[in-house]
């Protein structure tokens, strides 16, 4: 059973953040951060260096390497508790509550803002789909150096905060991002249920969210110029007074990218069949291209 994320962060003081930041600064000229290059950047006795990277090891949110010197990694627990504190830091966040799911690869938070508002923290790990190519890399791990990792999480969470910002601003029915730090984005709760657990709706109803998720793709297609990539029943929440929100975005495509319109019609395809399935909602493809591509 891991421990709460928030708990740990508690447990730490100043002089651990401090050590964590030198290490993930580190990990940009070494594999292994050497202990002299911590010490040598952090004002404080050597012990009570010592002390701190011993905790943090017993926390797992470092790795030591010892061979012929002493080195430090990071872990992505680590990277976590960074990200979490600049987050606090920046007052975005006041406390982190429990996980709201365990993604593929993200792992996902409910969180309070300090004006009390409930919000959803999502720590990427590496990408998918549109990594594809680090992923097939996975097995040989081992000789991919961490920050490598990293960064792709990092980049995740960039792509992520900024298309959910530019679908906003458009006026598509997404959750409005909030900030990102790291691997790190905060987003607004929205307040429902995954579509393919929503139970009892009437034709009417789900005619309703349909709509709204057409919707969505095409202002994401015609205003934004990016195509979802990953739609699915999974992949839409639905509010109780019906509303359809489409979630998960870092693996959006840009549409005049290669693969862009074979992902646009097994994005629509899925979500048509959905309905054709549950609903009974006679959907034509070729009309619902033709509302998400405009024109
Ligand atoms: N903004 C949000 N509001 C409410 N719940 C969310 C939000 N974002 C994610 N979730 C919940 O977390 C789950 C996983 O999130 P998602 O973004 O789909 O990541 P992944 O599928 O990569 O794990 C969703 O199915 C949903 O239950
Ligand atoms: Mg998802």
């Amino acid at each position: 059973m891991p421990r709460r994320l928030w708990d740990i962060y508690l447990k730490l003081e100043p002089l651990d953040v401090k050590v964590l930041r030198v290490i993930e600064k580190g990990l940009s000229k070494y594999e292994f951060v050497p202990l002299e290059y911590i010490e040598r950047r952090i004002r404080a006795s050597p012990t009570r260096v010592n002390r701190s990277l011993d905790k943090l090891n017993e926390l797992k949110l470092i790795r030591r390497y010892v061979g012929h010197t002493t080195g430090y990694t990071l872990t992505y627990m680590g990277l976590d508790i960074l990200a979490l504190s600049a987050l606090v830091a920046r007052e975005v966040i006041s406390r982190l509550g429990d996980t709201i799911g365990v993604g593929k690869e993200g792992r996902i938070y409910l969180a309070e803002s300090p004006a009390g508002d409930l919000v959803v923290v999502k720590f990427h790990r590496e990408g998918r789909r549109s990594f594809q190519h680090i992923r097939k890399l996975r097995s040989y791990a081992m000789q991919v150096p961490r920050k490598s990792w990293f960064r792709v999480a990092k980049l995740v969470g960039e792509r992520e905060f900024k298309v959910l910002a530019a679908l906003k601003d458009e006026g598509a029915k997404v959750p409005n991002p909030i900030a990102w730090n790291r691997h790190a984005v905060v987003q607004e709760f929205i307040p429902g249920v995954e579509l393919y657990r929503v139970r009892d709706l009437s034709v009417d109803e789900a005619e309703k969210i349909l709509n709204d998720i057409i919707d969505t793709l095409a202002i994401a297609y015609q205003r934004v110029g990016v195509v979802h990539g990953d739609l699915s029943e999974y992949n839409v929440l639905v509010t109780e007074d019906i509303e359809a929100y489409i979630i998960d975005w870092p693996q959006f495509v840009y549409k005049d990218e290669p693969g862009a319109d074979e992902l646009l019609l097994r994005d629509v395809r899925y979500i048509a069949n959905f309905f054709k399935r549950k609903y009974r909602i006679q959907v034509d493809i070729g009309e619902i291209l033709k509302r998400v591509r405009g024109g």
